[in-house]
């Protein structure tokens, strides 16, 4: 099978999970969705709204915010690759709770072995706690480890995980928005630095 059927059959299996208490409330599982061969995969928590209305991650206010962000490092969504740490919205978007992430995550982890993405970018506290922990580095809070570039080994796989606020945090925070934009401004400079910008 080649990488994108195998992408389609784990996504096969998210449409259907059963597996938490998230797959009785949802509409739609969000699977990800975006390019096997993906140089940078994006992270986030769980669909939201929109997302479980279309089954498609980032579809809503944040994701306007994200797909830009995307676009001003040189991308276009369906360059790169977008996920979540879990597949179903959680009730009042509430933050998912550790046994769901514990759950829902062999998902991602199967993603992230496929793709075998050179960056990760994690976007807010919960995905980046998430690969923190899968790659052994010390974790304390999204402030500290926004903006810097992590040498990992996640998986098995050599990758840079480049933690960010999650862009919703824009939607509310002039401050936050600034330190988002901001970061994906070196992260677009790392890129170009290690001769993996597109343009
Ligand atoms: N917030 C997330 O973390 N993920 C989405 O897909 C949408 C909003």
């Amino acid at each position: 099978m080649s990488k994108n059927e195998l992408l389609d059959a784990i996504a096969a299996e998210v449409i259907v999970c059963p597996k938490c208490r998230l797959s009785k409330s949802r509409k739609n599982a969000v699977p990800g969705e975006g390019s096997p061969d993906s140089l940078i995969m994006f992270i986030g928590e769980a669909p939201g709204y929109w997302e479980d209305m279309k089954g498609k991650p980032f579809v809503g206010a944040a994701g306007r915010f994200l797909t830009v962000l995307i676009a001003e490092v040189g991308f276009s969504r369906s360059d790169v690759f977008i996920t979540n740490v879990v597949r179903c919205r959680p009730p009042k978007n509430r933050e998912p709770l550790p046994d769901e992430i514990e759950t829902c995550t062999p998902y991602l982890n199967r993603q992230i072995k496929l793709i075998k993405p050179k960056f990760i970018v994690t976007l807010g506290n919960q995905s980046t706690a998430y690969i923190f922990s899968q790659a052994n580095l010390p974790f304390s809070g999204i402030t500290q480890a926004r903006g810097k570039f992590c040498e990992a080994s996640l998986l098995g796989i050599k990758i840079t995980v480049f933690p960010t606020f999650h862009p919703a945090a824009a939607l509310y925070s002039a401050k936050y928005k600034e330190q988002i934009t901001k970061d994906f401004q070196l992260l677009k400079e790392e890129l170009i630095k290690r001769g993996n910008a597109k343009r």
